[in-house]
Order: C-alpha cells, then sequence, then structure tokens
C-alpha cells in the first residue's frame, strides 16, 4: 500500500508500526527536549506519505507556541480553543477534519491544506503540546491514522523529557 523510501507496507497498522519503532530509536537515548522534537517532527514529516506540513505547538502561558515542524513557516501563535489546534488543545482530544474548510476557524496556515490531524500531548495528566499533521489531499486522514498517531504522541510524551 505505502511505499515509503523503497520499504513496502501492507496497510496502515504496519506502516505506524514501523514509523513509531524508527521514532523510538531516535528520541529514546537523547535528553535534550528541543532536539528530540526537532528530529521527530523530521521523521514523522519525511515517512508520512501525501502530507505538506508535521510539527509542533508547545502549550505555554496558556496558549499554543509553534514549536519544531516540517513544512512551510507557519503562524506563531493560537490561543486555546482557536482552529483546529487550539480545538484539540481546549479538548484535549484528538480532532480529525477531513474537510479544513468545513472546519468552523480554521486557521490557513498554508492554502494547500485541505485536512488536518491534531492530536494532544500529555504527560502526567497534563497537556505540554499539540501534534499537528497537514494535507494537500481532502480526507487524508482516518481511524487507523489516529490509531498509529495515538502511538506516535505516546511514545512522544514517554521518551522527551518536556522542560523547554
Ligand atoms: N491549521 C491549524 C493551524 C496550524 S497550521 O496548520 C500549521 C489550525 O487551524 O489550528
Amino acid at each position: 500500500m505505502f511505499n515509503v523510501e523503497t520499504k513496502e507496507f501492507k496497510n496502515k497498522t504496519e506502516f505506524y508500526k514501523h514509523l513509531n519503532k524508527q521514532l523510538t530509536y531516535l528520541i529514546q537515548d537523547e535528553p535534550d527536549t528541543l532536539a528530540n522534537l526537532a528530529n521527530s517532527a523530521s521523521l514523522i514529516g519525511m515517512l508520512i506519505p501525501d502530507i505538506n506540513w508535521a510539527g509542533y505547538y508547545i502549550y505555554k502561558n496558556n496558549e499554543l507556541v509553534l514549536g519544531p515542524f516540517w513544512g512551510k513557516p507557519a503562524c506563531t501563535h493560537i490561543a486555546i480553543g482557536e482552529g483546529v489546534c487550539g480545538a484539540a488543545a481546549e479538548t484535549l482530544k484528538v480532532q480529525l477534519v477531513k474537510n479544513v474548510h468545513e472546519f468552523p476557524g480554521h486557521i490557513a496556515c498554508d492554502s494547500a491544506s485541505m485536512s488536518e490531524i491534531v492530536l494532544p500531548i500529555l504527560r502526567d495528566g497534563d497537556l505540554v503540546a499539540v501534534l499537528d499533521i497537514d494535507s494537500p489531499q481532502l480526507a487524508r486522514f482516518d481511524q487507523e491514522d489516529e490509531k498509529g498517531l495515538l502511538e506516535t504522541v505516546r511514545v512522544l510524551s514517554k521518551h522527551i523529557s518536556w522542560t523547554l
């Protein structure tokens, strides 16, 4: 189904197993938070097919602030409750948006983006950041992507110290 750097994957489950394993190897022995956020954003951006942006908004001073990412420059501050990222931060629930133009308040950082998934990252029950991934395809993300990426954020929560 996927061909990621010549490696074939039967389905999304197999693909996300691969991604999450690579991610664990990449960050588990590195104590520096910024280095891990930068490398993990790059890995996610390079491995997931058909996306145009992947990165972090960090929760600080009761708002979201742009963190390390892969893709074009993006907006730097997002209020809690604003846009897809702000909705994920406010509800602490995954936002899976099949068509961003139908999401009230969606913030268009790149006009090419058509669909988006945002996952809150919690550490000891508290919000530390959101992981945002955008695609130029409509309905790029489904429940299988959500399942695989929920494991991705578990890896990120566990292996990053989140001291910024
Ligand atoms: N579309 C997001 C803003 C961030 S960019 O996609 C990188 C939102 O509505 O929150």
